[in-house]
Protein backbone atom coordinates (compact mmCIF):
# COMPACT_ATOMS: atom_id res chain seq x y z
CA UNK A 1 0.00 0.00 0.00
CA UNK A 2 2.43 2.72 -1.29
CA UNK A 3 -0.76 5.02 -0.82
CA UNK A 4 -0.15 5.54 2.86
CA UNK A 5 3.10 6.89 1.95
CA UNK A 6 1.97 9.48 -0.69
CA UNK A 7 -0.71 10.81 1.95
CA UNK A 8 1.98 12.26 3.96
CA UNK A 9 2.72 15.93 3.72
CA UNK A 10 6.66 16.22 3.29
CA UNK A 11 6.57 19.80 4.23
CA UNK A 12 4.77 18.80 8.00
CA UNK A 13 7.04 15.50 8.48
CA UNK A 14 7.99 14.77 12.16
CA UNK A 15 12.23 16.38 12.63
CA UNK A 16 12.56 13.82 14.88
CA UNK A 17 10.80 10.56 15.93
CA UNK A 18 11.83 8.07 18.92
CA UNK A 19 10.44 4.88 19.35
CA UNK A 20 10.10 2.71 21.87
CA UNK A 21 10.76 -0.71 20.73
CA UNK A 22 8.16 -3.25 22.02
CA UNK A 23 6.64 -6.55 22.54
CA UNK A 24 9.51 -8.98 21.36
CA UNK A 25 9.13 -11.13 23.80
CA UNK A 26 5.59 -11.86 23.62
CA UNK A 27 5.94 -12.40 19.75
CA UNK A 28 7.91 -15.33 20.06
CA UNK A 29 5.86 -16.53 23.35
CA UNK A 30 2.87 -16.43 20.80
CA UNK A 31 5.05 -18.62 18.44
CA UNK A 32 5.98 -21.04 21.43
CA UNK A 33 9.82 -19.99 21.18
CA UNK A 34 12.20 -18.58 23.45
CA UNK A 35 11.59 -14.56 23.81
CA UNK A 36 15.67 -13.99 22.27
CA UNK A 37 13.87 -15.15 18.74
CA UNK A 38 11.62 -12.00 19.30
CA UNK A 39 14.72 -9.90 19.59
CA UNK A 40 16.52 -11.29 16.48
CA UNK A 41 13.17 -11.14 14.53
CA UNK A 42 12.85 -7.38 15.73
CA UNK A 43 16.62 -6.49 13.87
CA UNK A 44 14.04 -6.54 10.28
CA UNK A 45 11.40 -4.04 11.65
CA UNK A 46 15.17 -1.86 13.19
CA UNK A 47 16.24 -1.68 9.34
CA UNK A 48 12.75 -1.11 7.67
CA UNK A 49 11.74 1.58 10.09
CA UNK A 50 15.35 3.15 9.73
CA UNK A 51 15.06 2.97 5.91
CA UNK A 52 11.51 4.56 6.18
CA UNK A 53 12.32 7.22 8.01
CA UNK A 54 15.72 7.93 6.22
CA UNK A 55 13.33 7.70 2.57
CA UNK A 56 10.76 10.46 4.01
CA UNK A 57 13.29 12.91 5.04
CA UNK A 58 12.85 12.21 9.12
CA UNK A 59 16.34 14.10 10.47
CA UNK A 60 16.17 12.45 13.48
CA UNK A 61 15.34 8.88 14.50
CA UNK A 62 16.11 7.51 18.17
CA UNK A 63 15.26 3.95 18.88
CA UNK A 64 14.88 2.67 22.41
CA UNK A 65 17.32 -0.70 22.39
CA UNK A 66 17.78 -1.28 26.14
CA UNK A 67 17.26 0.72 29.61
CA UNK A 68 18.86 0.36 32.53
CA UNK A 69 16.01 -1.54 34.18
CA UNK A 70 16.70 -4.06 31.31
CA UNK A 71 19.56 -5.42 33.35
CA UNK A 72 17.64 -7.30 35.69
CA UNK A 73 16.12 -9.75 32.84
CA UNK A 74 17.56 -13.31 32.88
CA UNK A 75 21.38 -12.97 32.32
CA UNK A 76 21.17 -15.07 29.22
CA UNK A 77 18.27 -12.90 27.63
CA UNK A 78 20.80 -9.63 28.23
CA UNK A 79 23.95 -11.22 27.18
CA UNK A 80 22.07 -12.79 23.74
CA UNK A 81 20.97 -9.04 23.30
CA UNK A 82 24.66 -7.54 24.32
CA UNK A 83 25.89 -10.00 21.38
CA UNK A 84 22.92 -9.17 18.80
CA UNK A 85 23.75 -5.71 19.25
CA UNK A 86 27.47 -6.36 17.93
CA UNK A 87 26.66 -8.53 15.30
CA UNK A 88 23.90 -6.30 14.03
CA UNK A 89 25.95 -3.08 14.12
CA UNK A 90 28.70 -5.40 12.12
CA UNK A 91 26.58 -5.88 9.57
CA UNK A 92 24.65 -2.90 9.52
CA UNK A 93 27.84 0.00 8.83
CA UNK A 94 27.97 -1.05 5.09
CA UNK A 95 24.32 0.20 4.98
CA UNK A 96 24.20 3.29 7.25
CA UNK A 97 27.15 4.75 4.77
CA UNK A 98 25.57 3.58 1.62
CA UNK A 99 22.17 5.51 2.82
CA UNK A 100 24.41 8.80 4.50
CA UNK A 101 22.73 7.64 7.82
CA UNK A 102 24.95 8.51 10.79
CA UNK A 103 25.17 6.19 13.97
CA UNK A 104 24.88 7.92 17.22
CA UNK A 105 24.45 6.32 21.03
CA UNK A 106 22.41 7.79 24.15
CA UNK A 107 23.10 6.20 27.27
CA UNK A 108 26.03 4.95 29.88
CA UNK A 109 28.37 3.24 27.38
CA UNK A 110 30.55 2.25 29.77
CA UNK A 111 28.60 -0.57 31.96
CA UNK A 112 28.02 -1.83 28.15
CA UNK A 113 29.97 -5.31 27.94
CA UNK A 114 33.38 -4.28 25.81
CA UNK A 115 32.70 -6.30 22.72
CA UNK A 116 29.26 -4.27 22.59
CA UNK A 117 30.71 -0.82 23.36
CA UNK A 118 33.76 -1.15 20.90
CA UNK A 119 31.35 -2.37 17.55
CA UNK A 120 29.13 0.47 18.55
CA UNK A 121 31.69 2.77 18.83
CA UNK A 122 33.20 1.67 15.72
CA UNK A 123 30.35 2.11 14.10
CA UNK A 124 29.81 5.61 15.26
CA UNK A 125 33.21 6.73 13.79
CA UNK A 126 32.76 4.91 10.75
CA UNK A 127 29.55 6.90 9.94
CA UNK A 128 30.37 10.02 11.30
CA UNK A 129 30.51 12.48 8.33
CA UNK A 130 27.07 10.95 7.34
CA UNK A 131 24.50 14.00 7.02
CA UNK A 132 21.18 12.08 5.47
CA UNK A 133 19.68 11.02 8.93
CA UNK A 134 20.93 10.96 12.55
CA UNK A 135 19.92 7.66 13.96
CA UNK A 136 20.33 7.43 17.65
CA UNK A 137 20.32 3.95 20.17
CA UNK A 138 19.60 4.28 23.60
CA UNK A 139 21.58 2.12 25.21
CA UNK A 140 22.16 1.52 28.71
CA UNK A 141 19.70 4.60 28.56
CA UNK A 142 16.95 5.99 31.28
CA UNK A 143 15.17 9.50 31.07
CA UNK A 144 16.50 9.45 35.06
CA UNK A 145 20.09 8.65 34.44
CA UNK A 146 20.51 11.23 32.13
CA UNK A 147 18.52 13.88 34.64
CA UNK A 148 20.78 13.08 36.77
CA UNK A 149 23.77 13.33 34.86
CA UNK A 150 23.12 16.73 34.02
CA UNK A 151 22.63 17.80 37.15
CA UNK A 152 26.06 16.52 38.70
CA UNK A 153 28.18 18.28 35.43
CA UNK A 154 25.97 21.30 36.32
CA UNK A 155 26.50 21.51 40.19
CA UNK A 156 30.34 20.88 39.29
CA UNK A 157 30.46 23.61 36.85
CA UNK A 158 29.07 25.94 39.47
CA UNK A 159 30.99 24.48 42.39
CA UNK A 160 34.45 25.60 40.01
CA UNK A 161 32.54 28.90 39.61
CA UNK A 162 32.49 28.24 35.59
CA UNK A 163 28.89 28.91 35.75
CA UNK A 164 26.45 30.61 37.76
CA UNK A 165 22.99 29.47 39.44
CA UNK A 166 21.01 31.87 37.46
CA UNK A 167 22.73 30.52 34.31
CA UNK A 168 20.52 27.36 34.66
CA UNK A 169 18.17 27.31 31.83
CA UNK A 170 16.30 25.43 29.58
CA UNK A 171 18.84 25.37 27.29
CA UNK A 172 21.98 25.31 29.24
CA UNK A 173 20.23 22.07 31.30
CA UNK A 174 19.31 20.62 27.84
CA UNK A 175 23.45 21.15 26.57
CA UNK A 176 23.93 18.78 29.49
CA UNK A 177 21.97 15.83 28.59
CA UNK A 178 23.04 13.24 26.58
CA UNK A 179 20.88 14.19 23.81
CA UNK A 180 22.44 17.79 23.81
CA UNK A 181 22.79 18.05 20.02
CA UNK A 182 19.31 16.30 19.00
CA UNK A 183 16.29 18.48 19.12
CA UNK A 184 13.36 17.17 21.26
CA UNK A 185 11.58 14.55 19.44
CA UNK A 186 7.87 15.56 17.69
CA UNK A 187 6.24 12.09 17.68
CA UNK A 188 7.26 9.34 20.28
CA UNK A 189 5.66 5.57 19.06
CA UNK A 190 5.36 3.05 21.03
CA UNK A 191 4.48 -0.45 19.84
CA UNK A 192 2.73 -3.75 21.92
CA UNK A 193 0.14 -1.76 23.39
CA UNK A 194 1.55 -0.90 26.73
CA UNK A 195 1.00 2.79 27.32
CA UNK A 196 3.84 4.46 29.57
CA UNK A 197 7.15 5.78 28.97
CA UNK A 198 9.34 3.30 31.12
CA UNK A 199 11.93 5.57 31.97
CA UNK A 200 12.78 6.92 27.97
CA UNK A 201 13.81 10.61 26.99
CA UNK A 202 12.06 12.08 30.20
CA UNK A 203 13.24 16.34 29.42
CA UNK A 204 12.75 15.62 25.88
CA UNK A 205 9.44 14.23 25.31
CA UNK A 206 7.86 17.23 27.05
CA UNK A 207 5.64 18.23 23.98
CA UNK A 208 5.88 15.06 21.86
CA UNK A 209 3.23 13.55 20.45
CA UNK A 210 2.45 9.98 21.62
CA UNK A 211 1.21 7.27 19.60
CA UNK A 212 0.77 3.71 21.64
CA UNK A 213 -0.02 1.04 18.99
CA UNK A 214 -0.90 -2.55 19.42
CA UNK A 215 1.49 -4.37 16.83
CA UNK A 216 3.87 -5.76 18.58
CA UNK A 217 7.47 -5.03 17.53
CA UNK A 218 8.87 -7.42 14.82
CA UNK A 219 5.45 -7.07 12.90
CA UNK A 220 6.24 -3.20 13.08
CA UNK A 221 6.36 -2.41 9.07
CA UNK A 222 6.38 0.55 7.15
CA UNK A 223 2.94 0.98 6.92
CA UNK A 224 2.47 1.01 10.60
CA UNK A 225 5.44 3.61 10.79
CA UNK A 226 3.67 6.10 7.79
CA UNK A 227 -0.14 5.42 9.88
CA UNK A 228 1.50 7.02 12.74
CA UNK A 229 3.14 9.98 11.40
CA UNK A 230 -0.43 10.34 9.19
CA UNK A 231 -2.07 10.40 12.97
CA UNK A 232 0.20 12.54 14.02
CA UNK A 233 0.00 15.40 11.13
CA UNK A 234 -3.72 15.32 11.77
CA UNK A 235 -2.64 16.76 15.44
CA UNK A 236 -2.99 20.13 16.31
CA UNK A 237 0.08 21.16 18.75
CA UNK A 238 -0.91 23.96 20.43
CA UNK A 239 2.13 24.73 23.43
CA UNK A 240 -0.25 25.85 25.36
CA UNK A 241 -1.56 28.26 23.10
CA UNK A 242 -5.30 28.58 21.81
CA UNK A 243 -6.27 27.11 18.18
CA UNK A 244 -7.42 30.30 17.03
CA UNK A 245 -3.18 31.59 17.66
CA UNK A 246 -1.80 29.04 15.32
CA UNK A 247 -2.46 30.18 11.81
C1 LIG B 1 11.46 -4.98 23.62
O1 LIG B 1 10.74 -6.17 23.70
C2 LIG B 1 12.95 -5.20 23.52
C3 LIG B 1 13.71 -4.84 24.72
C4 LIG B 1 13.24 -4.34 25.82
C5 LIG B 1 15.13 -5.08 24.66
P1 LIG B 1 10.53 -6.92 25.07
O2 LIG B 1 11.66 -7.84 25.26
O3 LIG B 1 10.30 -5.95 26.15
O4 LIG B 1 9.20 -7.75 24.76
P2 LIG B 1 7.97 -7.95 25.74
O5 LIG B 1 7.52 -6.60 26.16
O6 LIG B 1 8.45 -8.78 26.87
O7 LIG B 1 6.95 -8.63 24.89
C1 LIG C 1 11.30 -0.47 27.45
O1 LIG C 1 10.68 -1.70 27.29
C2 LIG C 1 12.73 -0.55 27.07
C3 LIG C 1 13.01 -0.84 25.67
C4 LIG C 1 12.13 -0.97 24.70
C5 LIG C 1 14.38 -0.97 25.34
P1 LIG C 1 10.46 -2.70 28.51
O2 LIG C 1 9.73 -3.86 27.96
O3 LIG C 1 11.74 -2.96 29.18
O4 LIG C 1 9.55 -1.84 29.47
P2 LIG C 1 8.67 -2.27 30.73
O5 LIG C 1 9.61 -2.80 31.75
O6 LIG C 1 7.69 -3.29 30.28
O7 LIG C 1 8.01 -1.02 31.15
MG1 LIG D 1 8.64 -5.06 26.91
Amino acid sequence: MEDLKAQINIAKLPEHIAVIMDGNGRWAKGRMQPRVFGHKNGVKAVREITEAAAELGVKYLTLYAFSTENWNRPSFEVNTLMRLLVDTIGREVKTLNKNNIRLNAIGDLSKLPTKTRKALLDGVERTKHNTRMDLVLALNYSGRWDILNATKTIAEKVARQEMKTEDITEATYKAALSTATFPDPDLMIRTSGETRLSNFLLWELSYAEFQFIPTLWPDFTKNHFYECILNYQNKERRFGMISEQLV
